[in-house]
């Protein structure tokens, strides 16, 4: 969908200025905000660019910069800590070979922490893009990334 797509779903009220700037972003390959897209939004919905900047720069869930075309968000909360997250999310940097809040340089993979994910009881967990994985170990999370590159 293009941008003059995404802006004419939602009406000009700033409560939906967070669904938009996800829409936007979403609707990039590499997930992420352009400059562009924020003139769009505060245009729309006749704000001032800073303040529109400001939300996009204040919420970790945008990006300024091109991201991967998959997203991980690995949660570092108490819970996900606690049963094994640490040794997880190593493994995760050795596999893509990048640290938290890095691209892989193919641009298959950003990897980003992120608080709890609300799915503790299955912790540790992580979001890749949309979906949820729980009950993460080494392996798991070796043999979930390879399923993501074979979808290419
Ligand atoms: S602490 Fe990780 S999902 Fe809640």
């Amino acid at each position: 969908m293009d941008r003059d797509a995404i802006l004419r779903k939602y009406p000009p009220q700033s409560e939906n200025l967070l669904a938009l700037l996800h829409d936007l972003q979403d609707a990039r390959e590499l997930h992420y905000l352009t400059e562009e897209d924020l003139r769009a939004a505060a245009d729309h919905f006749h704000l001032p660019l800073s303040f529109v900047h400001g939300v996009a720069t204040f919420y970790t869930m945008y990006s300024l910069q091109p991201r991967g075309r998959h997203v991980i968000r690995f949660c570092q909360s108490p819970a996900c800590h606690l049963m094994g997250g640490v040794s997880v999310g190593k493994t995760l940097q050795k596999l893509l070979g990048v640290d938290f809040g890095e691209t892989t340089p193919d641009h298959e993979f950003t990897l980003e922490m992120s608080s709890c994910l609300g799915v503790c009881g299955v912790a540790p967990a992580m979001m890749v893009d949309d979906r949820v994985y729980g009950n993460l170990d080494e392996e798991k999370v070796a043999s979930i990334l390879e399923s993501i590159r074979r979808e290419k």
